[in-house]
């Protein structure tokens, strides 16, 4: 196939999905992917910090066809914390693409690849701590079609599984930080499609009409569970097993691997609301794996001639699909009057800056992120941890008898906040108790 022409790919948000391929020739396709990480809502009164491809959990639909040549830019957003990249399972080559995409926040990184296999893949974020940026939310989807492209249907949508890890239990309330003891034992809260418990019910519902057939573009990005995929009250007429060309017929439950997929299609015959689940049942009913979609239209009696209560499995409530962006970190300008509000104002600033890595109790997560409590690196001394703060940190360390050999980048904050989140750490989880000053932070910075 000769690729002669060249195009930007369309990106959709889930549930939607790109216009189909049709019988378009094999072209240079253009995928700009941009990285950001983003407070929303896991469930009511909730919030969590999602890591999204292009702003939403899963991240972008991409639809391409076998034999194009992708350009694939990840851009990571100068807002964001951490580094990224991404490996996609229809790329052919060394991490799906994960070194040559490995992006520090500010800039971007180019690299292609031809799609040589059709099918529905899973990407996802491949950095280090890899379950803890998949838990976060670093997950999507590229279908990649065959030639002259899937059979025409009348609905198609994206559904994505995944499993949260989260520090209270589920349902407490305020920002919940990443647990990662719990991913580890594979105990989640929340077990959701489409990014949140309201991802796909209420106002995110999808909807078809009686006679239409309906196509779905299932991804489970785990980090953890396989699911037990199944929609109540239809039969799958057809089930590409796993994403690929194998075709099985009249299924009632299919299962997805954890960084595997698969396309569902059905005709839909009675109206009603048909609940899709994971049929691992306590997940659907207690930790949030269930979607709505909606079905108008006539009657047919012979099919169904019960009372069709529809709306009993409708959770309360309005959604998200794309998660809210976040308000801009306003800098505190106001100093703290006491140390009370120096511990206050601190713990505020670590929540929002630090606990991604450091972890909300300072424990940081083994050969990753060293932990500053009880800090031996920390507590010796103070302008070297400012000056980790301000100007950032690498190369080689030693905390508490461990080696790390990491980065972290510099901390966007001013210097009454560093001030402020270095007086909570320094007074928190067993550390020697220093209180540092806005011009202790102005001298280190010069
Ligand atoms: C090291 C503080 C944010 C990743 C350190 C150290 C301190 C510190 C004091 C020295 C080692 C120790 O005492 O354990 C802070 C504070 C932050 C913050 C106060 C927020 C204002 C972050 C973030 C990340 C991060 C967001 C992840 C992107 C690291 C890494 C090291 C480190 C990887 C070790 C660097 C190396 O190996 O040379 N941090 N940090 N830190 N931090 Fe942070
Ligand atoms: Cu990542």
């Amino acid at each position: 196939i000769t690729v002669s022409q060249e195009m930007v790919a369309e990106l959709t948000s889930p549930p939607h999905v790109p216009t189909p391929i049709g019988r378009r020739k094999a072209k240079k396709l253009i995928v700009n992917m941009e990285i950001l990480e983003q407070e929303g809502e896991l469930t009511s009164g909730v919030r969590y910090n999602y890591w999204t491809f292009g702003g939403s959990v899963p991240g972008s639909f991409i639809r391409a066809r076998v034999g194009d040549e992708i350009e694939f830019t990840l851009s990571n957003h100068p807002d964001n914390k951490l580094p990224h990249n991404i490996d996609l399972h229809a790329v052919t080559g060394p991490g799906g693409g994960a070194e040559s995409s490995f992006v520090a926040p500010g800039h971007e990184k180019t690299f292609s690849f031809k799609t040589l296999n059709p099918g529905l893949f899973v990407y996802h974020c491949a950095t280090a701590p890899v379950g803890m940026h998949i838990a976060n939310g670093m997950y999507g989807l590229i279908l990649v079609e065959p030639e002259g492209g899937l059979e025409p249907v009348d609905k198609e949508y994206y559904v994505m599984q995944g499993d949260f890890y989260t520090k209270g239990k589920n349902g407490e309330r305020g920002l919940q930080p990443f647990d990662m003891q719990k991913a580890v034992d594979e105990n989640a809260d929340y077990v959701v499609f489409n990014g949140s418990v309201d991802g796909l019910t209420g106002d995110n519902a999808i909807t078809a009409k009686v006679g239409e057939t309906v196509r779905l573009f299932v991804g489970n990005g785990g980090p953890n569970l396989v699911s037990s995929f199944h929609v109540i009250g239809e039969i799958f007429d057809k089930v590409y097993v796993e994403g690929g060309d194998l075709i099985n017929e009249n299924i009632q439950t299919t299962l997805i691997p954890a960084g595997g997929a698969a396309i569902v299609e059905f005709r839909v015959d009675v109206p009603g609301s048909l609940v899709l689940v994971d049929h691992s049942i306590f997940r659907a009913f207690n930790k949030g794996a269930l979607g709505i979609l909606n079905v108008e239209g006539e009657e047919d009696k012979k099919i169904y001639s019960g009372e069709i209560r529809e709306g009993i499995y409708l959770p309360e409530g309005p959604g998200i699909q794309n998660m809210p962006t976040t308000d801009e970190v306003v800098e505190s300008e106001i100093p703290a009057k006491s140390f009370e509000e120096q511990m206050k104002f601190g713990k505020q600033i670590y929540m929002q800056n630090c606990f991604a890595c450091h972890q909300s109790e300072g424990q940081g997560i083994p050969n990753a992120f060293p932990p500053l409590a009880n800090s031996d690196y920390l507590n010796a001394d103070v302008d070297r941890a400012i000056s980790a703060v301000v100007n950032g940190l690498s190369g080689e360390i030693t905390v508490n008898g461990e080696k790390y050999n990491s980065v972290m980048t510099r901390q966007m904050i001013s210097s009454e906040e560093v001030a402020n989140v270095l007086t909570y750490v320094y007074n928190s989880w067993g550390n020697s108790k220093k209180v540092v000053t806005k011009e202790m932070v102005d001298k280190v910075k010069g």
